[in-house]
């Protein structure tokens, strides 16, 4: 069965890698939030059109098995699980990659460490899966790994994060991280104008540093730091965990007390163990307070928070790839060619509508104008 699979697959390769050669611009286009029609439109590209639905996918996966033919063994190489955006990724994975959906999944928890992670891609191509799936740590250090399940005949499909420093593997299924940096400088900039704060002392508390989620969205923000003269005070890794975020917050509190206004965390779990900090400290934060909290991912704990008030912004990033991701390996296994680049939609939420649409120039250079969704009760139940 496998030499048959990878047979219809290596056409695949041929036939995309020939179609990224041929489209360098599309290969860079970006989409966002596409929360409205208007939104949707303005964002048009090659890439926006493949931005994937979730919900067409899981109602496939409700019609009978993603794959139908025999069982397919995949390999997934886990970042770790450092969030609750982490454990809503795995068990969309786990779920889509199921025994009745005919996979047989390994899976490897990768604790943040890039070592045990090459590693756990070579154990794969040693036990000779059928596919791997990798959700890189980093962005850089992958071409050698990935030359040798080239070698090895194993196609490989990124998700969620990217890889930067090599194009060998079939498929990536994500989202543009930079665009949400760029939406929450967007915000910023609205919301301070419209509550006539002119000075903006900005605290940062990033991702997993190298990580593709901390360059994106540092990139990404950082042109409104720039363009808008904002101060940063100052920007240290939490590592994407709850603890990370409360240890970075506390000594903030002491090193710039009095001096900072708003305070950025790159994920919902730094942005709990800081307000946890602040608390401890004595520092009002959100929307009654003196310290504007914006924060990433939007899961179900941080959308409760944003309706609460304690956290004022949040810029989703979509963890629930693994129906689209299970679709791909069984496009591949049938023989049919996929998109190397799919983009997960992914909205914008914020507490109340004091700016109602966020509009900036997006990572792919387009002109966008996307809304800000007020976070309710049924979003929130709704959450993952
Ligand atoms: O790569 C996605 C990021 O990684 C999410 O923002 C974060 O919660 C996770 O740990």
């Amino acid at each position: 069965m496998k030499k048959k699979v990878l047979a219809v697959v290596l056409g695949s390769m041929m036939a995309m890698s020939l179609a990224a050669c041929g489209s360098s611009g599309d290969a860079a286009a970006t989409s966002a939030g596409a929360s409205t029609a208007e939104t949707a439109e303005a964002t048009s590209t090659p890439a926006d059109a493949n931005v994937a639905s979730v919900a067409e996918a899981i109602s496939d996966a409700e019609a009978g098995p993603i794959n139908k033919g025999d069982t397919i063994t995949i390999g997934f190489s886990q970042v770790g699980h450092e969030s609750d955006w982490r454990t809503a990724s795995t068990n969309s994975v786990k779920a889509a990659f199921s025994k009745e959906n005919g996979f047989d999944l390994q899976f490897v928890d990768c604790d943040n460490d890039s070592e045990k992670q090459l590693e756990s891609v070579r154990n794969f191509i040693q036990q000779q899966v059928d596919y791997i799936i990798i959700d890189p740590i980093v962005s850089t250090g992958w071409d050698t790994v990935l030359t040798e399940a080239q070698d090895a005949e194993i196609p490989v499909i990124v998700i969620d994060r990217t890889i930067d420093d090599s194009d060998k593997y079939v498929a990536w299924i994500g989202t543009e991280t930079k665009n949400e940096g760029l939406a929450a400088g967007a915000w910023l900039k609205e919301y301070a104008k419209a509550k006539g704060i002119d000075e903006l002392n900005i605290l940062v508390i990033s991702g997993t540093t190298g990580s593709s989620a901390q360059i994106g969205r540092t990139t990404g923000f950082d042109q409104y730091v720039e363009s808008e003269k904002w101060n940063k005070l100052d920007e240290q890794t939490g590592d994407f965990t709850q603890d990370g975020g409360q240890k970075v917050m506390e000594s903030y509190c002491k090193s710039y007390e009095g001096q900072f206004n708003v305070v950025v965390c790159q994920n919902d779990n730094e942005a709990f163990g800081a307000i946890d900090a602040m608390k401890a400290a004595g520092v009002s934060y959100g929307v009654d307070g003196d310290v504007i909290v914006i924060s990433f991912d939007a899961c179900k704990a941080g959308q409760q928070m944003v309706m609460d008030g304690d956290i004022n912004a949040d810029f989703q990033c979509n963890p629930l790839q693994g129906p689209d991701c299970a679709k791909i390996v069984a496009d591949l296994a049938a023989g049919k060619d996929v998109q190397k680049q799919t983009f997960m939609a992914e909205p914008w939420y914020a507490h109340d509508d004091t700016v109602k649409q966020v509009s900036y120039k997006n990572a792919a250079g387009k002109d966008v104008t996307e809304d800000m969704i007020v976070v309710t009760q049924d979003i929130v139940d709704a959450g993952y």
